[in-house]
């Protein structure tokens, strides 16, 4: 048994000094004041820091099979254990794509040989196999690309998508408009390329994403669906999700670490590494996706975690592949967003842990609490660190947010029970994760 002494602990609304015993099947046995809990055969002292659900991040392209150069399932567990996140959710794009029960069997034992962190997988959508999507046993969702983006999975016939939206599955969508996306490219094709990320933005506009959003939600509903919009970058989306919430409770969104730390405007000198889809939006984007995360509209915070190698990122950009990794900043960016009065920690939990575990049904996940699997994720909200490319544990080795100075650090990562980060460093890589279960889909 563990006893995690010393930390605080959301009871409630509040934050209070508490110790935590975890029992030997890596579930929480017992939350109590210090006197009543003191002793175990391990202990681990937290020194006064807070003990946080760990995080679960509900959409992560791990890149494996067959886009290894980029990441895979160890290297990505690494980065996540390293941001406090114990559980990830695998997008279905990568080579093949998961789009047969098949390939999932496939893609589960490539995972559970490697990965130091919880997992479970989106399962992707074909124009061709809602058969192969009926009979999908436990995944987080059916993922459908309703606009084109890396890898070839495309989805956009009405009547296909009414027959994958009503297959009784979860679905997530990325939407953007492909006939928008295409008639935007046909128009800047040979136009000079000054500045990548404005560039990119004349080409996935605000109107591309606005357009399908609406799409989407109106299929969801005749469907009666249960929909995750992922990565909403624009001010017109969270208009159109928070009337459409309005007529349908089972609807729910995402807001990527980058669409709300970065913009066009900040991110000039990113050039490539900038390049992602949806693309980075202005700096009145931004707002109102804070402003929806402040009014509930925003359900979640999701990383979009999508690597890519420098020499992939330093073709020129007609070539240079779409997405940036996002798994280890997310969360000391967060922090800092809180130690900043941008939000706070209760709201970054719930955000963080709390919704992803409830919309996407994941079993014992989501809360410290008794009875809860014990992924812990200890920090450190006075530490400053500066974020920089050469401690990226992903396989890529960059991140946008190179050189940005963060108050708010991870002190530890506990999965089911055991610490694999701590201090630094990954310390244990033979204690893998274990496969969640969704009490649905
Ligand atoms: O920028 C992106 N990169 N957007 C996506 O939708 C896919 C992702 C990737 O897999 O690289
Ligand atoms: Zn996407
Ligand atoms: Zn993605």
């Amino acid at each position: 048994m563990l006893l995690i002494k010393n930390c605080k602990v959301l009871v409630g609304n509040d934050f209070l000094e508490r110790n935590i015993l975890v029992g030997d099947d890596g579930k929480i046995k017992r939350i109590a004041v210090a006197a009543e809990l003191d002793s175990a055969d391990e202990v681990l002292d937290a020194a006064g820091n807070f003990a946080l659900p760990g995080l679960i991040d509900v959409h992560v392209h791990c890149r494996e099979p067959g886009m290894t150069q980029k990441e895979d399932f160890l290297t990505a567990s690494r980065a996540a254990a390293a941001g406090g996140v114990t559980t990830i959710l695998d997008m279905p794009n990568s080579k093949p794509a998961t789009t047969t029960v098949a390939l999932l069997e496939e893609k589960r034992k490539l995972a559970a040989a490697k990965c130091l962190v919880n997992y479970g997988f989106h399962f992707g959508a074909t124009a061709e196999n809602i058969d192969e999507i009926k009979k999908a046993k436990n995944i987080a969702s059916v993922k459908v690309y309703m606009g084109s983006s890396t890898g070839d999975l495309l989805v956009t016939q009405e009547d296909v998508l009414d027959n994958i939206f009503g297959s009784g599955k979860t679905i997530t969508a990325h939407a953007e408009s492909e006939e928008i996306i295409r008639a935007n490219t046909d128009i800047f094709r040979n136009a000079e390329i000054k500045d990548v990320a404005e560039f990119h933005l004349m080409i996935r506009s605000n109107d591309a994403a606005e357009k399908e959003i609406a799409r989407a939600a109106e299929i969801a509903k005749r469907n009666k669906a249960r929909l995750h919009i992922c990565h909403m970058s624009t001010k017109e989306e969270v208009a159109i999700i928070a009337a459409a919430k309005k007529e349908n409770k089972i609807l729910s969104c995402e807001a990527t670490p980058h669409h709300l730390f970065l913009t066009v405007e900040s991110a000039k000198e990113l050039g490539n590494y900038a390049k992602v889809n949806p693309p980075l939006r202005r700096k009145e984007d931004a707002a109102a996706l804070w402003d929806a995360i402040s009014k509930g509209i925003i359900d979640c915070i999701a990383t979009d975690h999508a690597p890519h190698t420098r020499e992939e990122k330093e073709q020129d950009y007609w070539n240079a592949p779409s997405g940036m990794p996002g798994l280890q900043t997310m969360l000391p960016l967060l922090l800092d967003a809180v130690n900043k009065g941008i939000l706070s920690l209760q709201q970054m939990v719930k955000l963080t842990a709390e919704n992803p575990a409830a919309l996407f049904r994941i079993r014992g996940k989501g809360k410290i609490a008794v009875g809860m699997d014990a992924d812990i994720t200890i920090v450190d909200m006075h530490k400053e660190k500066t974020i920089k490319n050469e401690d990226m544990l992903s396989k890529c080795g960059w991140t946008p947010f190179n050189g940005w100075k963060v108050k708010g650090a991870v002190a530890a990562t506990l999965v089911n029970g055991a610490v694999v980060y701590s201090d630094g460093k990954i310390v244990n890589e033979k204690a893998k994760g274990k496969e969640v279960i969704f009490n649905g889909n």
